[in-house]
Formats: structure tokens, sequence, C-alpha cells
């Protein structure tokens, strides 16, 4: 399989992975709105997926095919076990794997893992080395942050040097959580380091940037070769779209029946579990019901139901009263 990456134009434009979020469901209505080059899956835990508890886990690697190229993003401890699921993963569609080794989360960070790697580059080393080894021609790639509690570029220079295709830099360090504002000015430093020890790696920026207009023009600034995008997509689902102001335009009835798609497919991918995890998807409801008369009202109505059912009648009735 190619190296997927070294043929999209540049910059590029890739959906960033988050938990609970980018989730097969969302990943397709972004596919059918305004695609981004490549997107990638929640984090997903390889120990997990080694252990007996795996079945709960699966649905994480979910995909149809108008999401591709989809990269699979990993996250674990145990190198042998990158290996194992890397193997796995070549062989299930995905595009690439991205290893997560930026999350701040305090359970996952206690655990050794993800951002905790900036201070274990053993370990990180060797979790590089087996996943590229399980993958293949599978691309891998590296998602981190600009140090642990303090800019630290001696990683950067540290994962610049392993046998990886491309490295995306969230701009911030782990302390700095999402509290304060990406800071962009480190990326000069980085895309020097880049230059220096591999041009052949890719560099992607990544942090408050909400459109696909802002990213150009940071990719212009630093001269890197694409751009991810995070919570931008929750404000305007046509964030990649260079005519991203056009959901402005878009009417109440088109919002409503995009949730109301939204909510089919969440139903169909999560079958029997679907109205358990109902909650997960009001995060949703502040994208679609926003910007019209009275769509405060209307999120609060629908926080507070129970089942896929009642939420699409509430939006049926409301549509029936326009
Ligand atoms: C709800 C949520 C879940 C996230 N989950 C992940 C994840 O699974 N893997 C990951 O690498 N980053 C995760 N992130 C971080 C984002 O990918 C991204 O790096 C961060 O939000 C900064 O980009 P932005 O300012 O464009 O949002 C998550 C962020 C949010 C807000």
């Amino acid at each position: 399989m190619k190296n997927f990456y070294k043929m999209l134009p540049k910059p590029f434009f890739a959906l960033a992975p988050m938990d609970d979020v980018t989730d097969t469901v969302f990943r397709q209505i972004i596919a059918g709105l305004s695609r981004p080059d490549y997107m990638l899956t929640e984090f997903v835990n390889v120990d997990g997926l080694m252990s007996p508890g795996r079945h709960n886990l699966e649905v994480k690697l979910k995909f149809s095919i108008q999401e591709k190229p989809l990269v699979a993003q990993l996250w674990g401890k145990n190198p042998t076990n990158f290996f194992n699921i890397a193997q796995e993963i070549k062989t299930m569609g995905f595009s690439g794997i991205d290893l997560n080794m930026g999350c701040p989360d305090k359970t996952v960070v206690k655990n050794g893992c993800c951002s905790a790697l900036i201070n274990n580059r053993q370990l990180a080393k060797e979790i590089i080395l087996a996943t590229v080894e399980g993958a293949g021609e599978l691309p891998v790639s590296v998602k981190t942050r600009l140090g642990f509690n303090q800019i630290d570029l001696s990683w950067h220079e540290f994962l610049l040097s392993l046998p990886i295709q491309l490295l995306t830099v969230h701009m911030r360090t782990k302390k700095d959580m999402s509290k304060i504002a990406a800071q962009w000015d480190y990326m000069t430093k980085i895309k020097q380091l880049r230059d220096s020890i591999n041009p052949d790696i890719l560099l992607v920026g990544n942090g408050d940037v909400d459109n696909r207009q802002t990213g150009l023009k940071l990719a212009q600034q630093y001269q890197i070769d694409g751009i991810m995008i995070g919570r931008g997509i929750l404000k305007n689902p046509l964030a990649f779209s260079l005519e991203s102001d056009q959901w402005n335009q878009y009417s109440i009835t088109q919002k409503i029946n995009l949730f109301k798609a939204h909510l089919d497919s969440f139903n169909s991918t999560y079958n029997e579990h679907a109205d358990a995890r109902l909650f997960k998807l009001f995060k949703f409801a502040k994208l679609y019901l926003n910007g019209f008369n009275n769509s405060s009202d209307l999120r609060q109505k629908i926080m507070t139901q129970k089942s896929i059912e009642a939420v699409n009648k509430i939006l049926d009735d409301f549509m029936t009263n326009l």
C-alpha cells in the first residue's frame, strides 16, 4: 500500500481525533458536507484491544468507505500489543496508524501513556518501532504536544529521528491542557528541526484553527505540510470548506434534517446501545440546533430525553410548527 500522505495536496487538512465526537457517525456527516483530506478515529487502546474486554472497543474501529482515507489512532503501554494491533489494522482497510503521545487526561498520564511518553523516551521509541514493524507498508505517524510541563523541543528532535512518516503537533504543552491559546510561534523552530533532521517527515500543526481560511494562513506562514482542525468542527460543520460561512445560510429545516440524519446513523451504528449512549449526542445539539429562533429552547427540551425516538418526535413537531 502506498503512503497516501504523499499524494495529498499541500497544505492538506485533517479532522482531529476527538474521543466521543469523531466516531464513524460524525465522520460520515462531515465527509458528506465538506470533507477534509483525511480523518482519524477516536483514540483506541491497544492493551484493551488485546484483552477479553475487546468487544467494548471494537466500535471505535468501525468505519464506512466514504470516511476514507482514515487513520486509526492508537494508544497504550505495551509495545507487543502495538505490534499485534498494527498488524491487524493493516488488514482492516485503514490508510495509516497514528500514535497518541499527547493526551493529557489524568488517568491516562498516571498510567504512563500518551503525553506521559514525552518523559519516557525509551518506551516511546519501543512503541514507535513495534508499530512500524507491525504496520508494514502502512504509514505511521505521531500526534503530540509542545512538551510535558514546559516547552521541550528535544522531544520533537527525538521523534523526528525515528522512522515515522508524519508528525502532528498540538501547539500546547500537556500542562497547558486547553487553558491557554495555542503557541504557534514555536512552529518555526519545529519546522527547522524537521528540515534539518528528516525533511521527508510531513509536519502538521494543530490548535485553535477554526476553519480552512485560518489554516491556510498558518500553513503559509510556517511553511508546514498540513493543518488539523478539532473543536472548530463543533462550531461549523463546513469548517473544511473555503466557503465555511455558508453554514450561516443553512435553513432551520436543513439544520434539523442534518441532526436527524446524525440520529438515524447513530441509531443504526450503536443499535441496542444507542439510547444508553444518547447523552453523547447532546454535544451535537449545540452544533445543529443553533442560530435560529427558539433554538435554545429546542436544545433544552432535547437534552432531557431518554430515547432517540423521543428526540426525533420533538424535532418533527418543531418542524411541523415552523
Ligand atoms: C472532546 C475532545 C476529545 C479529544 N480526543 C482526542 C483523541 O482521542 N486523540 C487525540 O489525539 N486528541 C484528542 N483531542 C485533542 C484534539 O485532537 C486536538 O488536538 C485539540 O482539540 C486541539 O485542536 P483544536 O483547537 O483544533 O480543537 C480531543 C479533544 C477534545 C476537545
